[in-house]
């Protein structure tokens, strides 16, 4: 089932249903249900310069993201330090998330690229950098959150989706980057935009 049928078609849907977006394929949850990540065995924290290279080689190693120069990954710990974090288990680079707060709208923050580790998957992590994002201190004024999907990426649709239902907000999705934006040799999917919110703060746990 499609995301969205047009390039002007809006689909504004409660987080509570968000099943008609789309159906996961090839998840199945184990029958004794989710076992997320303990936070206590994962330190949360803003990257610094010192990790990107292994931002990098967690990017390079998801197969799907689109890989920046590692000048890139330097930088967002140079210089966006408060809106990026790394998630870090037993000394390695576990989860990434990287966001700005575009100047023009200070009420949102754009999420470019969140990335788990292939054995860390599926335990809540990618949820957990979300909203360990959303309480930081830079994102306190922040009521709606936005991110680009393609269609082919399962795993990032439910992650949102699930994102927006955890925090009862809305989930609305447009076309950000039509694929004729892109070079043409790149063979690049539109992107989607989805745009979450009003966010209820009470509710990022
Ligand atoms: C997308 C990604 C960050 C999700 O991380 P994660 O730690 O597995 O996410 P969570 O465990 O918090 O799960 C969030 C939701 O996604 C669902 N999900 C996770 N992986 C999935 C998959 N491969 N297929 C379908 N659903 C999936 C989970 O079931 C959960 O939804 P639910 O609550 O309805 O069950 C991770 O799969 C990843 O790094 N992928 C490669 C990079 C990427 O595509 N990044 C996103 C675009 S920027």
């Amino acid at each position: 089932m499609p995301v969205v049928k047009s390039r002007e078609e809006k689909i504004n849907l409660r987080a509570g249903n968000l099943s008609l977006i789309h159906e996961p394929v090839g998840y199945r949850k184990n029958s004794t249900g989710r076992m997320d990540v303990s936070p206590l065995e994962i330190k949360f924290r803003k990257p610094c310069v010192q990790d990107g290279a292994g931002i990098w080689n967690l990017v390079r190693e998801t197969e799907v993201l689109d890989l920046n120069s590692a000048y890139c990954y330097l930088m967002l710990g140079k210089y966006f330090p408060d809106t990026c974090l790394v998630a870090e288990y037993e000394q390695k680079i576990a989860g990434f998330v990287s966001a700005f707060l575009p100047p023009q709208n200070p009420e949102v923050v754009f999420v470019w690229q969140v990335a788990v580790a292939g054995s860390m998957r599926k335990k809540g992590l990618g949820t957990k950098l979300l909203k360990e994002l959303l309480k930081r201190k830079a994102c306190e004024k922040v009521r709606f959150l936005e991110t680009t999907v393609t269609l082919s990426n399962v795993a990032s649709q439910s992650l949102f989706c699930r994102l927006a239902r955890n925090t009862r907000s809305h989930l609305e999705v447009t076309v950000c980057f039509s694929a004729n934006l892109f070079p043409t040799k790149s063979n690049h999917e539109t992107e989607f935009l989805f745009r979450i919110g009003p966010l209820q703060r009470e509710l990022i746990k």
